[in-house]
């Protein structure tokens, strides 16, 4: 045990010498996860000034539910506190790092606008650009799964809803990209910062122009529905584009692509998706509960209580894990096995609770178009496994950085 942790903190728990952030893989952090549900429900690391650690499904379920006594708001009004360490910078993400009451006007403008229905509406638009994109490589016999494929669909779908110009998607979309793909401190991960220093500003001149001129898009009916109605802050509306656009763009290309080198390492299950495509809906959820892009969330203590079996104090770090739940052998069967129709699923990919993703419906929707055409267009893709190239991370987003395949040219 490290001296240095104060013992009412560790009663009842483990201590543990877990550093979140340095899985560099997907297999690294599986087994790192493992080998913490073994130790525990809730573990205490002595990382990072100290950290709770919850493990087990049914836990992180409860603890994400329980915005009372784990809040997703700053402490500290300059730190980030949804991940651990806590990351530096000004900019609010809106509403995730809002509690009840402030976070309620933000999400329900942004749920409303993504009900099983509408994103059901804005299907037409995912399989035209689906199509689209596959339509500009298919004579070419080769692909870059993520470049030319699942960072471009996700881009044009978000983008359009929201109103920015075509010739800016890819830009937005790769600074997304690259800021996870690259580690920091390389001329590819300074450039994404600037980059994405540059959407600032872009979105920013968005909000205003549609003050003036409003358009049939989302942007528009924020600048309506709270500058002008609920007095809402043109700041704050900057910031819930700024998170609709992070949220909806990144995460959606880890997952389609995850799914789509999982077909290539399991032939047995891409001849399935084509033989029986009924089999999709419940396919695309295995995918997600195996590969959760979102790999961790963390939250701050706000009173002294006790959390699965273990003493909690105010002002606590504490870390939730989709992956450790998305694998907990209590809640998954044979867990690291793809079973292509599992039933029960209930996957913790989005997150649950009142930040539960308001985008999961659209998320389905592009990823399962997006196999769907991928195996009708381009069937016999095979990835060029050496070229692959993985996040430089898996501690908090997890995703692949490069994916080349070559295919049969049609
Ligand atoms: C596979 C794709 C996606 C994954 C895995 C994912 C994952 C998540 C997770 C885990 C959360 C909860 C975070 C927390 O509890 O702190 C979340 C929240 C959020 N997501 Fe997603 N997301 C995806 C796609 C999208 C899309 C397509 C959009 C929008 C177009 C979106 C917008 C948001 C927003 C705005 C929030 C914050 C909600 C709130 O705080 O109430 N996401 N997402």
């Amino acid at each position: 045990m490290d001296d240095t942790v104060p013992l009412r903190r560790v009663a009842g728990a483990s201590v543990v010498d877990f550093d979140c952030a340095s899985a560099d893989s997907a297999a690294q952090s599986l087994d790192q996860w493992r080998a913490l549900r073994e130790q525990g429900r809730m573990l205490w690391s002595s990382r990072y000034d100290g950290y709770w650690l919850v493990t087990r499904h049914g836990d992180i379920r409860d603890a994400f539910r329980d915005w009372e006594l784990f809040s997703s708001a700053r402490s500290d009004p300059e730190v980030c506190s949804l991940r651990i360490p806590g990351t530096a910078g000004r900019r609010l993400l809106i509403p995730e790092e809002l509690d009840p009451p402030q976070w309620l006007p933000y999400r329900r403008l942004i749920s409303e606008a993504l009900t099983p229905r509408r994103a059901a509406a804005m299907r037409p638009r995912v399989q035209h650009w689906v199509t689209h994109y596959l339509a500009e490589v298919v004579e070419s016999g080769t692909i870059d799964l993520v470049d030319d494929l699942t960072v471009a669909v996700p881009a044009a779908v978000v983008l359009e809803w929201l109103g920015f110009p075509q010739e800016e998607w890819r830009r937005i979309a790769m600074a997304w990209h690259d800021v996870a793909g690259y580690a920091p401190g390389t001329p590819e991960f300074d450039a994404a910062l600037a980059e994405l220093g540059w959407l600032d500003v872009r979105i920013a001149e968005m909000v205003s122009e549609r003050r003036e001129h409003p358009q049939d898009d989302f942007v528009s009916v924020l600048v309506h529905q709270m500058v002008d109605r609920e007095g809402i802050e043109t700041e704050q509306v900057e910031a819930l584009v700024r998170l609709a656009i992070a949220g909806g763009v990144e995460t959606t290309t880890s997952a389609a692509v995850a799914a789509l080198l999982h077909m290539h390492h399991h032939p047995e299950v891409r001849r399935q998706l084509q033989e029986r495509p009924d089999l999709l809906p419940a396919a695309v959820e295995e995918f997600l509960r195996m590969y959760p892009p979102a790999r961790t969330h963390a939250r701050t203590v706000t009173r002294d209580d006790e959390f699965a079996g273990c003493p909690v104090s105010r002002g606590d770090r504490i870390l939730l894990s989709e992956v450790s739940a998305n694998y907990d052998e209590d809640a998954f069967p044979d867990p690291e096995a793809f079973v292509i129709d599992r039933a029960p699923n209930n996957h913790l990919t989005f997150g649950a609770g009142i930040h539960r993703c308001p985008g999961a419906h659209l998320a389905r929707i592009e990823i399962t178009e997006i196999i769907t055409q991928v195996l009708a267009t381009i069937p016999d893709y095979q990835v060029v496994e050496k070229d692959v190239v993985l996040y430089p991370n898996w501690g908090t987003a997890g995703g692949w950085t490069k994916v080349p395949a070559v295919f049969t040219p049609s």
